[in-house]
């Protein structure tokens, strides 16, 4: 297969720099500082947004918590930052947990006796709880109790315990994993899209205020149009360019400067980093467009299998670089050209476009 461009062949990058959005504990305190606390200040998710005012409007009328909320969707798309904006409208404090931290069954126990009324609960990953925390979770979201079991053989007895009405809002990227009892219990299920262009300028924009960064309109644009749909990368990456304005430049982000940067951090115009042009280029150049399987992917980037499907794919299936087939992944027309392969006219009519 004939490569055209592009001497960087396909060897996979150990200690590559990620740009993807894993979010990091940097990430979690950066964010914390710049998250938007109310739906006038949030931008995007207009049609999350509609439905959940509504939402909040009757519960605050009818005096009653919000029903129990399910976010689902590719990281960094803000699921935890609208469920704060909704503790904040809704005038009631959240408590943040993951499912990993809830491992031994007191961890949540403790959490669900500590909640005040209309408190809201936010577990991330949610989709990885134990089978114990679900079982407590049950009664804990549909009659707002615990049961502990006390005693042993004969003797034992199921002690109901009230709890507050809180509202839980879980999070996960992936809402099929979840089980079937748990996802019924749960009144609002929703998606979070990935963002447009013009929204994660805004976004920028107004990240670049809070960080007291000044950045030109062409400037901004280049940057939303490189940051995957995710605001997390948007933000990531503004402080990164933002550095470099200040080292290279008098600090104001300009389009010029920003393509430089881009430069000097392998991200390409569509936003792709050097993992995920390793990704396609394993498909292409060791696997003649694919499809290959996910465990093999994972096992020639030194990554795992959650991760390459968690956080490298989401944007490159809906930018449409890769397909998913049941016999695995492969490389779509538009990959092959935006790397610079000539297609493989034998191949042609069997890859996605
Ligand atoms: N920062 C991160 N996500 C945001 C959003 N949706 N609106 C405003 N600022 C943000």
């Amino acid at each position: 297969m004939a490569i055209i461009s592009d001497g960087e062949k396909f060897k996979p990058q150990k200690d590559r720099e990620n740009i993807s959005c894993r979010q990091t504990e940097y990430d979690y305190s950066f964010e914390t500082n710049i998250r938007p606390r109310s739906f006038d200040e949030y931008i995007g998710q207009t049609k999350l947004k509609e439905t959940l005012k509504i939402s909040i409007e009757a519960a605050k009328k009818r005096n009653e918590p919000l029903d129990h909320m399910l976010f689902y969707g590719p990281p960094g798309l803000g699921k935890t930052t609208i469920s704060s904006v909704i503790a904040n409208e809704m005038g009631s404090k959240i408590k943040t947990t993951s499912a990993p931290a809830l491992e031994k069954p007191r961890d949540l126990i403790g959490i669900l006796m500590n909640l005040k009324n209309n408190d809201f609960l936010f577990i991330d990953e949610i989709h990885r709880l134990n089978k114990v925390a679900e079982e407590i979770l049950y009664p804990a979201m549909e009659d707002f109790s615990i049961d502990r079991t006390i005693g042993s053989g004969e003797k034992t007895k199921i002690l109901r315990i009230p709890i507050a009405r809180f509202t839980l809002i879980g999070a996960t990227t992936k809402a099929g994993s979840l089980s079937g009892p748990l996802r019924d219990r749960f009144g609002i299920i929703h998606k979070l899209e990935f963002y447009t262009n013009t929204e994660l300028k805004q976004i920028i924009k107004r990240t670049a205020v809070i960080l007291n960064a000044q950045i030109t309109e062409d400037g901004s644009e280049l940057v939303a149009s490189r940051s995957r749909g995710t605001p997390r990368i948007a933000n990531r990456l503004l402080k990164r360019i933002r550095d470099y304005a200040i080292v290279k430049s008098n600090g104001e982000i300009t389009k010029e400067i920003a393509q430089k940067a881009f430069k000097l951090l392998n991200i390409d115009e569509f936003g792709l980093d050097i993992a995920d042009r390793d990704l396609l280029k394993l498909l292409i150049e060791k696997h003649e467009g694919g499809p290959v399987g996910i465990e093999t992917i994972a096992a020639a980037l030194g990554e795992d299998t959650k991760t390459i499907e968690d956080v490298y794919e989401p944007y490159l299936l809906q930018a449409g670089f890769i397909s998913r087939t049941p016999r695995g992944r492969k490389a779509s027309a538009v990959a092959y050209k935006h790397l610079g392969y000539k297609l493989p006219s034998v191949q042609q009519n069997f890859l996605a476009d």
